[in-house]
């Protein structure tokens, strides 16, 4: 392969998404934890799989960032989940200190990666990589937004019974309770979405995107999500490294787009050779616009406090 994707963090998000990336032969793969032995036993296992599924995909493990030199593509979902009970936003100062050296350390071995974050409080993982590296905006996408939109395209299909590649939703805004399911620009092969489904059953849709991840964690009991959102890491990479110009909802790094400065934050953006290449702004109404204020505030307060764990 001449591509190569580096993955930190082993666990469940991080090896589901070796896996959908081996399925797409994309590039060759590196899996890297801290725990011994796991790492290289995932990788050896999904290449033994590899004659079975027909992909010619090198995935090895380790527990040294040594491997991850020269990657195209850096994915970190290093860090612990959420268990019951917990928001996304409990798990900020372990996953700060795991993240912050997850991306320093990839750094020095591939200068010029681009870096997908999963890990939580997600838009401010991908803020810390950003500000404590001085990297350019357009290297750091964080992962939130093509999930919230396929589970909201998901509860639609379950509800209407068409084609999930009917579908189109966009969930925007950070990725929390506050999220933003827009439903005026989400249709069903170009029907808005209130004129096919009734009022109250698409705002039981909106309530249960919005709580899609603690659906999950409340279900599993031990972890959180990692199909899906694995699955979302793989689409992201591919559009990236086949220059697919893919518009897709990620969090991007807000440089004055949506009235928005120096936040993190999910909005559809251009993904292609060069990263976030495009932020796309929608006209929105005075509710839409008051929703995603108010998911912003949400974002900006774990941002802040960050700022009070760690110096930029
Ligand atoms: P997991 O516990 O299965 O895997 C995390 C892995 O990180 C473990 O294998 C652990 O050993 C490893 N790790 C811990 N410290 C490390 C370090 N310093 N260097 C390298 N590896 C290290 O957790 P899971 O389910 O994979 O979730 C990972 C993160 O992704 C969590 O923070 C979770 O909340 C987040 N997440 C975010 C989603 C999103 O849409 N943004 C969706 C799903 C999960
Ligand atoms: C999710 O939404 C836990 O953020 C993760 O499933």
């Amino acid at each position: 392969m001449t591509h190569k994707v580096s993955i930190i963090g082993a666990g469940m998000t991080g090896s589901t998404s070796a896996h959908w990336l081996a399925e797409r032969e994309i590039a060759d793969i590196v899996l890297v934890d801290i725990v011994e032995g796991m790492p290289q036993g995932k990788a050896l296992d999904m290449q033994e799989a590899m004659p079975i599924i027909g992909k010619d995909v090198s995935i090895v493990g380790s527990n040294d960032y040594t491997a991850t030199e020269g990657s195209d593509i850096i994915i970190i979902t290093a860090g612990l989940p959420r268990k019951p009970g917990m928001s996304r936003d409990d798990l900020l100062s372990t996953n700060a200190e795991i993240v912050g050296k997850a991306a320093a350390e990839t750094l020095k071995y591939s200068p010029n990666a681009f870096y997908i974050i999963l890990t939580n409080p997600l838009d401010t993982m991908a803020y810390l990589t950003l500000k404590k590296n001085g990297l350019p905006r357009n290297r750091v996408i964080g992962q939130a937004g093509i999930l919230d939109s396929a589970r909201m395209r998901a509860f639609v299909a379950m509800e209407t019974g068409v084609s999930v590649e009917n579908i189109n939703c966009y969930v925007l805004g950070g990725h929390g309770d506050e999220m933003v399911p827009l439903t005026r620009h989400s249709n069903i092969a170009g029907v808005p979405l209130n004129e096919y489904i009734p009022a109250e059953k698409l705002d039981a849709i909106v309530a249960r995107t919005r709580k899609g991840g603690g659906e999950i964690v409340s279900l599993l009991k031990t972890g959180s999500a990692f199909y899906a959102p694995a699955a979302a890491c793989a689409q992201m990479a591919e559009a990236i490294l086949k220059d697919k110009k893919l518009i897709v909802p990620a969090a991007a790094y807000m440089e004055g787009e949506y009235g928005l400065h120096d936040i993190f934050f999910g909005v559809p953006v251009m993904l292609g050779a060069d990263g976030l290449e495009k932020i796309i702004e929608y006209s929105l109404n005075e509710d839409e616009k008051a929703a995603l204020a108010k998911s912003a505030a949400a974002v900006q307060e774990t941002h802040e406090a960050l700022k009070n764990l760690v110096e930029f």
